[in-house]
């Protein structure tokens, strides 16, 4: 691991890795023992796309399988495609696949977006129940975060979860989860400011060249859906040197 001098974030802390294993090494070490050190049940807060996959898969190897507290960790989402559970573009199904296929982790510790038999806006409104029951209180607040570790991507455009550039889930300051994309052919429910906020940990993944761009403005101090995220807890946004912008 290096750290880049020029990459700095306001309330976070920038850490580069050589390629995509080391970095989703590092990020299952970080993940396991946030989850092996806390007290009691606690929440992750998973993030989809593409990039926790190998992150994912690491969680489910002999050397995390045996430090994660299985039975005491739910397992949330940050967003879903509006698909069933069973669709390739399903954040749950590469999860489904990729750990809970692989991990003895109980029925009743995971917590998907429903997709199916309902209205995107019913199927929020479902979620922010879920996650209401798991905290016992419907009120958020810096005491008690709801979430031990949030993952989250960056997309091209400098979105996270779904929370996409001009979309009105921006200013959504009072629900939990609400919805995105309800105008084109595959809607999105997300995890709103508030929720994705109230975290002890905040993981942000970042690998590939395709996020130079991106990440190129976001080091220059423009702000994009995902920087205006400000976690109650630390904030670590991990990189792979691919991703990084040579200039
Ligand atoms: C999703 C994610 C989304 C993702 C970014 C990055 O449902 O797609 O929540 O926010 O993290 O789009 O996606 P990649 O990891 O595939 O680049």
């Amino acid at each position: 691991m290096t750290s880049t001098p020029q990459l700095k974030l306001k309330n976070a802390e920038v850490k580069v890795y050589s390629n995509l294993d080391l970095l989703a090494h590092a990020a299952a070490t970080l993940l396991s023992h946030r989850l092996s050190s806390a007290k009691g049940d606690i929440a992750v807060s998973l993030a989809g796309g593409s990039t926790p996959k190998r992150l994912y898969e690491l969680l489910v190897t002999p050397t995390y399988l045996k430090k994660i507290p299985w039975k005491r960790v739910h397992w949330f989402w940050g967003d879903e495609r509006f698909v069933p559970p069973d669709d390739p573009q399903s954040n749950f199904s590469m999860f489904k696949t990729t750990v809970l296929s692989h991990a003895p982790v109980p029925a009743t510790n995971i917590h998907p977006i429903p997709t199916i038999g309902l209205t995107p806006k019913a199927a929020a409104d479902v979620y922010t129940q879920e996650l209401q029951r798991f905290h016992g209180e419907k009120v958020l607040s810096a005491k008690n975060p709801l979430f031990g570790v949030v993952i989250l991507g960056l997309g091209e455009d400098g979105h996270t979860a779904s929370l996409f550039p001009d979309s009105p889930a921006l200013k959504e300051r009072s629900s939990w989860v609400t919805c995105a994309n309800l105008n084109q052919a595959v809607p999105r429910i997300t995890l709103t400011y508030p929720a994705l906020e109230s975290c002890h940990d905040c993981l942000f993944l970042v690998t590939g060249s395709a996020k130079r761009t991106i990440l190129r403005s976001i080091f220059r101090g423009e702000i994009f859906p995902a920087t205006r995220l400000k976690p109650q807890g630390r904030c670590t946004w991990l990189l792979d040197q691919a991703a990084v912008p040579n200039s």
